[in-house]
């Protein structure tokens, strides 16, 4: 097979989402729809163009792979979007495929389908469709009597016969590069949107006896055009489905997939259950036999084997390690690094801390800028005071270290290793090894022997 270039179209003004947000950067499953359509165009393509007009600098940010754009800077239609990349198109020979960016559910196979049965049977033109029970909004395929296809009529120009059609656009297609330039030249904009429709480049193709074929599609979902925010749940309603039933079969237990939100770049080993209500976001990694109970949100986050994440938990950009418990109703913000067999329990708020081997924090306490030595204990309703109103300080502890209930620990501060603090302590001074504060603010104990 000949080389392939393909041309994403992204640089509609989608009105219809009623949106500040350019329509192709709005998420599915996470990820901006026209991400979606670049990554797949990039596995089977050996070039990718990308046409961006309305909103261009967001949408050129936006997109992650290397591709190259070329900028539509009057939105004049589909075709006249394509017309941008004529120069490439004319330099290329062999196949292009044109997709457009609103179609974000086309799966890697199908489009390597198509572009086979293109060859196959040396087609100028393939267009793919499918059957639509209600086919409103869609351009509709007009065939002759040996199933040929002769035109391509939108919706606001289709009579009221023509809109009884099933068989509709995708908007996908795979054409020759030398019909590709004769049909771009001959666009015109005479229909009732005033604009240059990439479907109408049939017309030409058809007039040059070319062969133009239909590459027909069951799975409707896969090429759900997004116009509107009625569209774009359905399309994240089928995406979650494809990523559930993905760890499904890769061994993962999801008890709900329809109340279960993993976004696509999630992974997850085998044998971690997950209960309903859990959304898991970004580029989370989760290890295996994991057991992540309700109503856990998880962006952005590492986490390694065996650990027991309870209920209702909020977990950002933080790397748990194994067999650790967490929560329930804990808040693990940014930067934490929780080793081996940590318990964070109920009502803790946790930030940039560094929670070493066996620590436990199990109740109603806030930890922030922070290093948490192995085996030592928070008590329940600690604070550690990071924050003096301008700046923010660091609070060190050593190991196997004892804070009693309701202590205050007032940053910078050093608690070194077998240290502790009596009940509703405000430590404000370093506490050296094996020493005992008490007090507010805390001073040395010293057991009087003699009694
Ligand atoms: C288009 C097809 C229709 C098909 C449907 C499938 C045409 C004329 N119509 O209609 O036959 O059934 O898709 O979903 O092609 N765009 C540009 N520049 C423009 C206009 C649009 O780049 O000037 C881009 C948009 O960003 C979008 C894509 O092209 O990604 C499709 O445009 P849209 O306005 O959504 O076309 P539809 O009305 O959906
Ligand atoms: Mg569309």
């Amino acid at each position: 097979m000949s080389e392939l270039l393909t041309v994403v179209l992204a640089a509609g003004k989608g009105t219809r989402m009623k949106s500040d947000t350019n329509k192709v950067l709005h998420k599915v499953a996470g990820k901006e729809m026209v991400n979606h359509v670049i990554d797949t165009a990039d596995k089977i393509s050996s070039k990718v163009i990308c046409i961006v007009g309305h909103q261009a600098d967001d949408v050129k940010e936006n997109i992650t792979a290397d591709v190259s754009f070329e900028l539509q800077s009057e939105q004049l239609g589909t075709g006249h979007a394509v017309m941008q990349a004529r120069n490439e198109i004319e330099n290329h020979s062999g196949d292009v495929l044109i997709l457009y960016a609103d179609i974000p559910l086309i799966k890697e196979n199908t489009l390597r389908n198509m572009r086979k049965f293109h060859d196959d049977q040396s087609a100028n033109l393939t267009i793919m469709t499918t059957l639509l029970k209600n086919s409103t909004g869609y351009g509709r395929i007009i065939k002759n009597e040996n199933s040929e296809i002769i035109k391509i009529v939108e919706e606001d120009d289709a009579t009221f016969k023509e809109k009884k059609i099933k068989e509709i656009n995708s908007g996908i297609m795979c054409i020759n590069s030398n019909s590709l330039i004769k049909a771009l030249d001959d666009l015109d904009n005479d229909n009732a949107q005033d604009e240059y429709y990439l479907t109408d480049v049939v017309d030409t193709v058809r007039d040059e006896k070319g062969k133009i074929l239909s590459y027909q599609i069951d799975d409707e979902e896969e090429i759900t055009g997004v116009n509107d925010r009625v569209n774009l749940s359905k399309a994240e309603k089928t995406i979650r489905e494809r990523i559930n039933k993905e760890h499904m079969m890769n061994g993962v237990t999801i008890i709900d997939p329809l109340t279960t939100y993993i976004d696509e770049n999630v992974e997850i080993g085998a044998d971690t259950i997950i209960y309903p209500f859990t959304y898991i976001e970004g580029e989370t990694k989760i290890g295996s036999h994991n057991i992540i109970k309700p109503h856990n949100h998880i962006i952005n986050t590492k986490i390694g084997d065996h650990n027991n994440i309870k209920n209702s938990n909020v977990i950002k950009e933080s790397t748990i390690k194994n067999e650790c418990n967490i929560g329930p109703f804990a808040h693990i913000r940014p930067g934490c690094i929780i080793a081996d067999g940590v318990k964070i329990g109920d009502y803790v708020e946790i930030k940039k801390a560094d929670i070493k081997e066996k620590a436990k924090v199990p109740h109603l306490a806030y930890v922030g800028d922070a290093e948490i030595g192995s085996q030592t204990n928070v008590g329940a309703g600690t604070i550690f005071a990071n924050y003096d109103g301008e700046n923010k300080h660091k609070t060190i502890i050593g190991n196997s270290v004892f804070i009693g209930s309701n202590s205050t620990l007032v940053a910078p501060l050093n608690i070194k290793n077998r240290g502790k603090t009596g009940a509703g302590a405000v430590v404000t001074r370093d506490v050296e090894e094996d020493t005992t504060v008490i007090g507010v603010p805390a001073r040395e104990y010293i057991e009087n022997k003699d009694g």
